[in-house]
């Protein structure tokens, strides 16, 4: 018997070791050369070579259809009363409110960690994320590119509307009092309406695209605590690397799949990723913080979540700030998260069949 373990150890070593190989080939092969545009790829992002990020521009004649408005900078400026009221911060850039002329409230994204990039392989991502309308996720309106002025380092804008009750994180991770302004219907909801919208983008969309950053800073809420989906494709591409196909590493830590590090992505990565963000939302808690405790690996809450849930012990899990709840539908909606965070990503169901556990049309049984 502990040689038949020894074997099966061995050969799945062995096959790890492959895969390994596998996958720093074909990323070897992806930096050797300027990966040829490819209409049906996904819009996912690859790593250009490093002369594409530091050579000069190259002045080109094209043309893009369906571009979103492009602002000057100095209609930035007016817009957003010359950056004067920052609403939030990421690792990539920083966002401040402005107000269009026609009245609109909008929110514009300052990109910081600036590189410069093609203008086309710029203006053609925006023009594919402005073209992706679905109800929950966030709209682009407009851009910015200061494209070739020496020793700027703020070239890049994104105009998008305001969301005026800001990202989800901010009432999940803030204490009792705003949990206690989410109810389990509005959280269901969320978890419904995010589930719908990365559906549109991995399975309706004319070219896939994939999000590669859900989390609940990305789940933008309006007025009425409905959820709209934002930063998917440009705001990554623009602080990496545009038009890619090798997307190793992408994404925050606590909510990226584990596949992320060694192999190219896919659209059950995003899977993994909005099963640990509803893991969140039913919690009211983050699944992991990388600082906190470092016996705690990112599938720490998915874990204890699932052990709960066999012991009949599911209260524990379930935030006490959004009672009272069915408890019936939460646990449904968490057997859906954990189904979601398989470590095998073929054993994850695709977005399309998520939206349809969620809505009864499928039943997701609890996995091993
Ligand atoms: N359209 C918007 N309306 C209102 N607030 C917004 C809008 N977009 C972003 N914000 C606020 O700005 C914050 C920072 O957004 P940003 O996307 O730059 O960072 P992040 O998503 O937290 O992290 P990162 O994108 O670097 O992974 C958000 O968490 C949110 O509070
Ligand atoms: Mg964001």
């Amino acid at each position: 018997m502990r040689a038949c373990n020894l074997v099966a150890l061995f050969v799945y070593c062995i096959w790890k070791i492959c895969k390994l190989v596998q996958a720093c080939l074909r990323r070897l092969r992806v930096h050797g050369k300027v990966p040829a545009a490819d209409p049906e790829a996904p819009l996912a992002k690859v790593k250009k070579p490093e002369a594409a990020c530091t050579a000069p521009v190259r002045q080109t004649t094209f043309h893009i259809d369906d571009l979103p408005r492009k602002f000057s900078y100095d209609e930035i400026r007016a817009v957003t009363g010359d950056f004067g009221t920052m609403v939030g911060r990421g690792g990539s850039a920083e966002v401040f409110r402005g107000l269009l002329d026609d009245g609109t409230a909008v929110a514009v994204k300052r990109i910081t960690s600036y590189k410069p990039v093609g203008e086309e392989d710029f203006l053609r991502e925006i023009s594919i994320v402005a073209n992706v309308h679905q109800r929950s996720l966030v709209r682009l309106l407009g851009y910015c590119l200061l494209q070739g002025r020496p020793g700027d380092t703020h070239g890049q804008y994104l105009v998008y509307p305001f969301f005026e009750n800001g990202s989800l994180d901010w009432w999940l991770f803030n204490g009792e009092e705003r949990r206690r302004l989410l109810p389990w219907p509005t959280r269901r909801r969320i978890a419904v309406d995010v589930a719908r919208a990365l559906a549109y983008l991995h399975h309706e969309c004319r070219r896939q695209i994939l999000h590669l950053d859900i989390k609940p800073a990305n789940i933008l809420l309006d007025g009425s605590f409905l959820a709209h989906v934002s930063d998917f494709g440009i705001s990554m591409s623009i602080a990496q690397d545009l038009t890619s196909v090798d997307t190793c590493g992408r994404g925050t830590p606590g909510y990226m799949a584990p596949e992320i590090w060694f192999s190219s992505l896919s659209t059950k990565s995003d899977v993994y990723s909005y099963g640990m963000t509803v893991l969140e939302l039913v919690g009211g808690r983050r699944g992991y913080q990388a600082s906190r405790d470092s016996s705690e690996t990112p599938d720490f809450l998915a874990r204890v979540v699932r052990e709960k849930m066999v012991r009949g012990e599911l209260k524990d899990v379930v935030d006490a700030a959004m009672a009272p709840v069915d408890e019936r539908e939460v646990e449904a909606v968490l057997k859906v998260a954990l189904c979601c965070v398989q470590h095998q990503r073929e054993l994850r169901p695709s977005m399309v069949t998520v939206v349809d556990m969620l809505e009864g049309r499928v039943t997701a049984d609890l996995p091993p």
